[in-house]
């Protein structure tokens, strides 16, 4: 069979090499992709945006894909799944109005609400008056303030005091920092712990856990430095250990598909938690309505069970006769290397070196984020974030070592990457 995949990401590039690993698979292909997905065997890019739904609906139809899988967020809130399921296509993915989960956080907190989901206190506003009122009210002097639509992950700001939060709603509300993401927006507690991702695939009935994982979202070692898309991961995650996975699993990801479908919006694909494990026991900060990155790199990599097989389950909505996912039991860790720049901006086009000699490495495998082919077959840089080096090893810390071993070999004008990726970890099982 062939599959289609949208997006360009590492996630993408994860997903279509796991796909391509499966010996049902002649062919993904992965619109529009990168230099990765570009050169990996089996996987073929074509030159269609992720927002183009009708080039990628006639492509689906030309090439009578088994089924395509949509990576980012963007194309899930714009409706590529309903816009393919109403051509009879296959899509794996939220419809529309189930990707609000992710799209909207004044409704994703209205669905954790109902279906008693611990999470923090919060409050919707839609003006500065009212959102000062209650900043200035109460004795609580550390709240986070959310854009309620999406912001490219900016829109949500943690204050230390009721100054900063003023100033937060006003950039939020008044400025439109978000544009009409700000039009409404929630104040709520600020928590404090460690956080894990916990990801789910689910058919709207039955949820398939994937190992726990985390995340670095600061760009900076020590978690210094302003927020990321993600500047590593590893899996599985020791802080969620298997009690604590169970009680999520209960209180979390099912109480949350049954309200779902209570609320008439049953929700199908990857059900995302990402939890704060605070004093009082793990809380859900949001939900994303896809697989998340770089967290899925090092889950691809771990994972043994064929991917089609999990997906198309969850795509006919039979995950419940799924057998158990099989996983590598070695840890994975993944350090993503950066450009110049980035958070900010950074300037793309540098030709990346070393490639070949991290590719010989055993365990390893570097994924392509930000990467595009030159026109003498040379892979260069293209985005903010621009590789994923994954790397297998008995232990976290061995992992690590490997990861970084890869990361060595690699360079280009100005790249550079977070060196403490899974020192949490590491530091942690070295307690034990
Ligand atoms: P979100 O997009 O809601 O996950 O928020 C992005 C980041 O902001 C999270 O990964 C946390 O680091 C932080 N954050 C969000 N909500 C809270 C909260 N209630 N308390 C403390 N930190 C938070
Ligand atoms: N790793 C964070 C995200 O995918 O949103």
């Amino acid at each position: 069979m062939e599959i289609l995949v949208v997006g360009s990401g590492g996630r993408e590039h994860a997903l279509a090499w796991k796909l391509a690993q499966s010996p049902k698979v002649s062919k993904v292909y992965v619109a529009p992709g990168n230099a990765g997905t570009a050169k990996d065997a089996k996987t073929e890019n074509v030159a269609i945006g992720e927002k183009d739904f009708p080039a990628l609906i006639a492509f689906a139809k030309e090439k009578k894909v088994a089924f395509t899988v949509v990576g980012p967020e963007a194309p899930l809130s714009a409706g590529l799944v309903d816009a393919f399921e109403a051509e009879g296509l296959k899509a794996f993915g939220p419809n529309q109005k189930a990707a609000r989960l992710e799209g909207s956080k004044v409704f994703c907190k209205e669905v954790l609400n109902k279906a008693l989901v611990p999470t923090a206190r919060s409050q919707t506003f839609d003006n500065v008056r009212d959102a000062t009122n209650f900043i200035y009210s109460g004795r609580e002097s550390q709240f986070v303030v959310k854009a309620d639509g999406l912001a490219a992950g900016k829109g949500v700001v943690v204050c230390d005091n009721k100054e900063e939060a003023l100033d937060a709603v006003k950039r939020i509300a008044e400025d439109r920092e978000f544009g009409d993401a700000g039009a409404r927006f929630l104040i709520e507690e600020r928590l404090t712990g460690q956080e894990a991702s916990v990801l789910a695939i689910t058919d709207g009935h039955t949820i398939v856990t994937l190992q726990p994982a985390q995340d670095h979202k600061a760009a900076y070692d020590g978690d210094k430095g302003p927020n990321t898309g993600g500047m590593g991961a590893y899996c599985p995650a020791s802080l969620v250990d298997d009690r604590k996975l169970h009680w999520i699993e209960e209180k979390v990801l099912l109480p949350t598909v049954f309200t779902l479908n209570r609320m008439d919006t049953p929700f199908k694909g990857v059900l995302y938690a990402g939890l704060m494990m605070t004093p009082q026991g793990p809380r859900v900060l949001e939900y994303n309505a896809r697989f998340g990155d770089p967290e899925c790199q090092p889950l691809m990599f771990r994972l043994k069970t064929d991917l089609v097989d999990v997906l198309s389950a969850a795509i006919d909505e039979r995950l419940a006769t799924l057998e158990p996912l099989e996983w590598d039991s070695r840890a994975a860790v993944c350090v993503v290397m950066a450009s110049e720049g980035y958070p900010g901006s950074y300037v793309k086009g540098h030709k990346i070196s070393g490639l070949e000699e991290a590719a010989k490495l055993p365990d390893v495998k570097v994924f392509h984020a930000g990467t595009k082919l030159g026109e003498n077959g040379e892979v260069l840089t293209n985005g903010g974030r621009v590789l994923d080096v994954v790397a297998l090893g008995d232990t976290v810390a061995d992992a690590k070592r490997k990861a970084y071993e890869a990361v060595s070999k690699i360079s280009w004008q100005g790249s550079w990457y977070r060196t403490d990726v899974a020192d949490k970890e590491i530091a942690a099982a070295a307690c034990k």
